[in-house]
């Protein structure tokens, strides 16, 4: 079966058509869909009506998968069955639209800083693919920023005078920012800080990019408020419109980005109306950074 590739900008973010992704791939189509991922970094795959077991089974192929992080909660009733799943919704255990005040929907409300999924554990993850199973008529986009295109573009100096540095990376810290303090006990217990590489190299293509995002906190080694200018203007930096690709979501949808070097946040959209219903997977990666 040959697959249809469109790059949607300049070398970031293809859409991905000719392929039914219910039924397995063999291995060809796979390497296809592989490759134009590591090319492209955001590959979006409109028409796939997929129920949850169907979206782990794609999504293994890339590899093993994170369970989702409201796992690890035990006190609350969890919309869908599989830990594989992350719950990326308003909508609650009863399929009732959330009130955006409550814990749930404020604690999802971090989605929408700039970040890298995952990049708050030692091991962070490699890919999500995150499938819209329904949308709001209006907002609620997701964008993408391409942080190999902000590394090549940034001064030969200032890419030497980071290669080196070392990012402390926490979810406590990034969901402060937004004025989240609702983490239970056995949360902070399981999310201690952590420290990741601020350049990183690409396994598969070889090309090096910044690695931040909302979780970012500070530079180890360096005070932290200099630290988290240096993170601020880089993020500014990497999230220029010309690094962006904006997704304005159809039901079906699948989209996957590569958290190695795609930062992604989402739009608001008017949350006490409408329901915006969306299943994560996350391959997980392979090692410290
Ligand atoms: C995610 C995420 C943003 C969005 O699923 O990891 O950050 O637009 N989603 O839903
Ligand atoms: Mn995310």
């Amino acid at each position: 079966m040959g697959i249809l590739v469109k790059e949607l900008g300049p070398g970031f973010g293809a859409e991905v058509r000719g392929l039914d992704l219910r039924m397995p791939l063999d291995d060809d189509t796979f390497a296809a869909v592989r490759d134009a991922f590591h090319r492209y970094a955001v590959l979006v795959l409109p028409g796939q009506a997929l129920d949850d077991e169907q979206q782990i089974a794609f999504s293994l192929r890339f590899g093993p998968l994170e369970t989702s992080i409201s796992t690890i909660r035990t006190d609350r009733k969890r919309r869908v069955a599989r830990p594989e799943i992350s719950d990326i919704s308003n909508v609650d255990a009863e399929s009732r639209l959330l009130d955006p005040a409550d814990e749930r929907a404020r604690y999802n409300a971090g989605n929408q800083l700039w970040h890298s999924d995952s990049s708050f554990k030692r091991v962070p993850a490699m890919a999500s693919l995150l499938s819209a199973r329904e949308v709001p008529p209006e907002g609620g986009e997701t964008e993408f920023a391409d942080l190999r295109a902000a590394w090549d573009t940034l001064p030969e100096e200032r890419r030497t005078a980071l290669c080196g540095l070392v990012a402390e990376h926490s979810i406590i810290y990034s969901r402060s920012l937004i004025g989240y303090r609702d983490f239970a006990e056995e949360e902070r217990n399981a999310l201690p800080p952590v420290q990741q590489a601020l350049v990183r190299t690409h396994p598969a293509t070889g090309r090096r990019s910044l690695y931040l995002g909302s979780h970012a906190s500070h530079i180890v080694g360096w005070p932290v408020e200099e630290g988290r200018r240096l993170l601020r203007e880089l993020l500014e930096f990497a999230t220029q419109p010309r690094f962006v690709y904006r997704h304005a979501w159809h039901v079906e949808d699948l989209v996957m980005w590569d958290n190695r070097c795609v930062l992604h946040r989402g739009r608001p959209w008017d949350e006490s109306r409408y329901r915006r219903v969306m299943h994560r997977t996350t391959v997980a990666g392979e090692g410290p950074t």
